[in-house]
């Protein structure tokens, strides 16, 4: 055999293979740059960023530790005021302001609390001077942190 064909045959199996290489190099690549967006993608998933605290939030947060955390620990869950307004006449903000302001005037015509004081065994504390505002203020508190654990 001519030498000279031999070394045409080298050299396009030479450049047959490094382009080949070149094409699973480029692969490899891009699938690695495809993966580090897909975890950023679920770290941002993970990680939820904390919500800017509102006005009102910043308030029902003094509100709620001063008057209502002794009894209510808002990050214990048994019993737990997270996610109040889901359940018994709470979805209705006046029934709240009674509530808050004469639990034991409003419990004479609600079940609902009358079975809340069978469980716990004590009466909660009336507040009759906070305000309507500032009882929406605790609400918005509590609710920033149901939200944002
Ligand atoms: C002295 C303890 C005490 C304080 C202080 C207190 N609570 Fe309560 N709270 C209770 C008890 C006990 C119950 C369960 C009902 C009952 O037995 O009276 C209750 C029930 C509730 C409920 C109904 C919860 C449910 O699961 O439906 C809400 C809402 C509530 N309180 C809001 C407040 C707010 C707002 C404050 C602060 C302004 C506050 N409480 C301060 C003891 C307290």
């Amino acid at each position: 055999m001519n030498k000279q064909v031999n070394y045409i045959i080298y050299a396009m199996l030479l450049s047959l293979s490094l382009l080949i290489g070149y094409f699973f190099i480029d692969k490899i690549a891009s699938t690695k740059l495809l993966n580090q967006n897909q975890s950023s993608i679920s770290d941002t998933k993970i990680k939820k960023p904390i919500p800017p605290m509102s006005e009102s939030v910043v308030l029902g947060k003094t509100y709620f530790n001063n008057k209502c955390a002794p009894c209510h620990q808002i990050h214990k869950d048994d019993p737990s005021i997270l996610g109040f307004e889901q359940r018994g006449p709470w979805s209705d903000r006046q029934n709240l302001y009674s509530w808050v302001r004469n639990p034991e005037a409003f419990m004479k015509n609600d079940k609902y609390t009358q079975e809340l004081k069978a469980r716990y065994g004590s009466t909660m504390l009336a507040f009759p001077d906070l305000s309507d505002m500032e009882i929406d203020a605790i609400v918005d508190y509590i609710n920033y942190v149901g939200e944002s654990r």
